[in-house]
């Protein structure tokens, strides 16, 4: 009865925060604390001019550090702008699980100047478990005097390499992130680093093209992470995914402008990579630079394997599908050095649409540290210029360089079907199946398996031959 009678209260607190009837204090729980912190209540402003950074840290505080048995929620209300330089908003709260709703709009400072310098994050939240970031309201970061200075468009003296995140979770568990609409980031809009249970759910991501390094989610150092009904246009890659990342599944995005999704860049500085069971699956992709990518540095170590693109469309995008050993290095010319993160077991499955370059698969894989297990399983891509071929690139020890070719063809299928071309080592080699259907020149790989095995390199299964 007792229990019964709290949790009445208990919801009718939540009924009458929901009607917009309660306003601090008067939405109390059965012990008598407070469940709704809205940042009015702590002095913000909400006139988009106004600093309003301490009464969004005092509001955190003080629902962070509520013991109320409902969930205590901070409130950044509806129809005002807040503006907030970067907080950092620190866990671990009381309660089990924590809710910050967010319905009205949050701008960053709109100079560099009015940063008081450079700062890594804007907003980051911090050792928190329960977190559910959620609403229908916007977050502003107003980046573009920070791309204006940035080394990559405006080298020279004063330009800056680092900017704000705008949004980072660190060292969260069970956290939720969904309906928020990012805008204009310096840099990365979300950054999630070092979490394990992290949900993302029906974001919508804005930046122009040109912004440098404007990612839309990255995520590193993450277990267990759902994306999903993203909806994503940025400057850089829409998703990327980095080292010592396990158990992701990318479900139902939308991407475009942008560089696509993206695992990695892997390895950089050596670092020796864990990226295990990745799922992307459902992307439709307009106008991006890549389609679905792995890029790894030279200098790197490590795996990353067990990863799977199914179902994804592509609309005039420059690298439908790539893999790229490598992607970078410091050390000056460093030309295949003996070091690579080993790429293995991934499959690119159910990958339709238009290629704006000719080159729609780009297998440029390390000579020291092979790809291996790269299947292609329902790939048709067309390029996106009518009457143009398309290759496929591979190098690295994808297949026998002695052999003939044809010769292998013949041994699997039993007849040479018609083929696509792969540069290897400079020398044109062909293989799978181009086909000429209706006049259409377009690349459709029925099931090519590409083994790092020099004695049995180039495995074609299923191939129909019509
Ligand atoms: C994170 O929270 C734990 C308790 O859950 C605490 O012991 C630790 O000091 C916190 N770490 C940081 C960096 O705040
Ligand atoms: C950055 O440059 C663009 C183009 O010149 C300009 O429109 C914009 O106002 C600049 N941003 C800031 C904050 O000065
Ligand atoms: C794929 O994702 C899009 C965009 O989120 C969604 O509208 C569509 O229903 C999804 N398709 C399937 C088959 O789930
Ligand atoms: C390959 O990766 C998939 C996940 O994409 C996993 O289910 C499968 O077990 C892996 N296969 C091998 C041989 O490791
Ligand atoms: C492979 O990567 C190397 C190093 O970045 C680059 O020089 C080469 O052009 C790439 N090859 C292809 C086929 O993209």
């Amino acid at each position: 009865m007792g229990a019964r009678a709290i949790s009445e209260q208990g919801l009718l607190a939540v009924l009458l925060f929901v009607l917009g009837l309660c306003s601090m204090p008067v939405c109390l729980d059965a012990a008598g604390d407070s469940t709704s912190f809205s940042v009015l209540d702590y002095g913000a402003a909400g006139d988009g001019q106004t600093d309003d950074s301490k009464a969004f840290l005092e509001a955190w505080n003080a629902m962070c550090s509520s013991r109320s048995t409902d969930i205590p929620i901070m409130v950044v209300p509806e129809g005002k702008t807040f503006l907030v330089k970067p907080v950092n908003f620190y866990g671990p709260c009381l309660a089990k699980n924590v809710n910050v709703q967010i319905m009205g709009s949050i701008i960053a400072p709109n100079t560099i100047k009015e940063w008081e310098g450079v700062d890594a994050r804007w907003m980051a939240f911090n050792n928190v478990s329960g977190l559910s970031v959620s609403g229908s309201g916007t977050i502003d970061g107003r980046g573009s005097d920070w791309w204006n200075n940035s080394c990559r468009d405006h080298p020279g003296k004063g330009c800056t390499t680092l900017a704000p995140t705008s949004m980072e979770f660190q060292n969260c568990n069970e956290c939720h992130l969904s309906n928020l609409r990012f805008v204009n980031s310096p840099q990365v809009h979300i950054l999630v680093y070092q979490c394990n249970g992290i949900y993302i759910d029906g974001i919508v991501i804005r930046s122009p093209e040109n912004s440098p390094n404007t990612d839309g989610i990255h995520i590193q150092a993450v277990d267990n992470m759902f994306i999903q009904r993203a909806d994503i246009g940025a400057g850089d890659d829409c998703i990327s995914i980095g080292d010592f990342t396990s158990n992701i599944n990318v479900k139902d995005i939308i991407c475009g402008p942008g560089h696509g999704i993206s695992i990695g860049s892997l390895g950089m500085g050596g670092t020796s990579s864990k990226v295990e069971n990745i799922n992307v699956n459902n992307v439709t992709l307009t106008n991006t630079m890549n389609g679905v990518r792995i890029k790894t540095w030279e200098e790197g170590q490590g795996y990353c394997r067990g990863i799977t693109f199914e179902h994804i469309r592509l609309t005039n995008v420059q690298n439908p599908i790539i893999i790229d050993q490598h992607y970078f290095c410091w050390v000056a010319g460093c030309k295949d050095l003996p070091t690579g993160t080993h790429i293995s077991n991934v499959t690119f499955s159910d990958v339709m649409g238009t290629s704006s370059t000719p080159v729609a698969i780009n297998m440029n894989c390390s000579s020291a540290v092979p790809c291996s297990e790269i299947s292609l399983d329902s790939v048709q891509l067309v390029s996106a210029t009518s009457g143009q071929k398309l290759l496929g690139l591979g190098l690295g020890k994808l297949l026998r360089e002695s052999e003939s070719l044809r010769e292998q063809l013949l041994q699997f299928l039993g007849y040479i079907p018609s083929l696509i071309e792969i540069q290897f080592f400079g020398v044109l080699l062909h293989i799978g199946a181009l086909g000429d259907v209706d006049g259409a020149d377009f690349v459709s790989l029925t099931i090519i398996t590409i083994t790092g095995n020099p004695k049995r390199s180039l495995l074609i299964q299923n191939s129909k031959h019509e």
